[in-house]
């Protein structure tokens, strides 16, 4: 069982990244393996709405993105950190996840999701709602924790003291790696995932 976090932060090894290593930590203590994947600081490209990714399962920019789902299949979860910025996410992870949920075609379907925020004040609610919606349009069971998944700071060491927002977390990847374990075991079981019926698509009532 394997986890991807990704780091929508242009810190590298700023607050995103601290609340996410401390998910990271307790999963590794419950035997979960994962990776923390930065998107770094270069310019992203958002999506152009051309299409290309529907005849072809891949994004017309060849970047981190088509990276990412070249290997999507060997995940289990998703995490999903960012920073808050003006009470959202931040742009470049959303152009990321723009063209890497719209790209993969039914492929997110199954994994287990899940959004964390680190924010120096407000914003975080409407943050998480924004991010917990590429996983409610995908088939994702979202996982949640003792209260929604924010840590407070504009520092690390900062966010290492919001004892709560750092037990979220905890709270969080326990959660986490309950429900992969549970899957799992279901699976062994018979327990299988839903055959889904052909998706209808309409354009409001049509
Ligand atoms: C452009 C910008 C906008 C921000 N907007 C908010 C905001 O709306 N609310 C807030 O609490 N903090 C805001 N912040 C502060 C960051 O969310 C906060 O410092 C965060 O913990 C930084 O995480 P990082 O170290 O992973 O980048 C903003 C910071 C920047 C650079």
């Amino acid at each position: 069982m394997k986890v991807l976090m990704i780091n929508g932060s242009p810190h590298e090894k700023g607050c995103t990244y601290t609340a996410l290593s401390e998910i990271k930590n307790t999963l590794s203590k419950e035997g979960i393996d994962s990776e923390i994947l930065y998107l770094g600081t270069n310019a992203m490209y958002g999506c152009i709405a051309c299409g290309y990714c529907s005849q072809n399962g891949k994004c017309v920019f060849d970047d981190l993105v088509n990276q990412v789902l070249s290997k999507i299949d060997e995940y289990d979860a998703l995490v999903i950190g960012s920073p808050v910025y003006y009470a959202g996410p931040s742009g470049q992870l959303t152009a990321f996840l723009d063209r890497l949920f719209y790209a993969s075609k039914g492929r997110m379907a199954g994994k287990l999701g899940a959004s964390i925020m680190s924010c120096r004040r407000g914003g975080a609610s409407a943050t998480f709602d924004r991010l917990n919606k590429y996983f409610t349009i995908s088939n994702m069971p979202v996982v949640s924790s003792q209260y929604w998944n924010q840590v407070h700071g504009n520092t690390p060491s900062e966010v290492l003291q919001d004892k709560e927002g750092m037990q979220t977390m905890r709270t969080l990847a326990q959660n986490l790696a309950w429900l992969l374990k549970c899957i799992e075991e279901g699976e062994k079981n018979g327990i299988t995932r839903p055959k889904y019926e052909t998706k209808i698509n309409t354009n409001f009532i049509r």
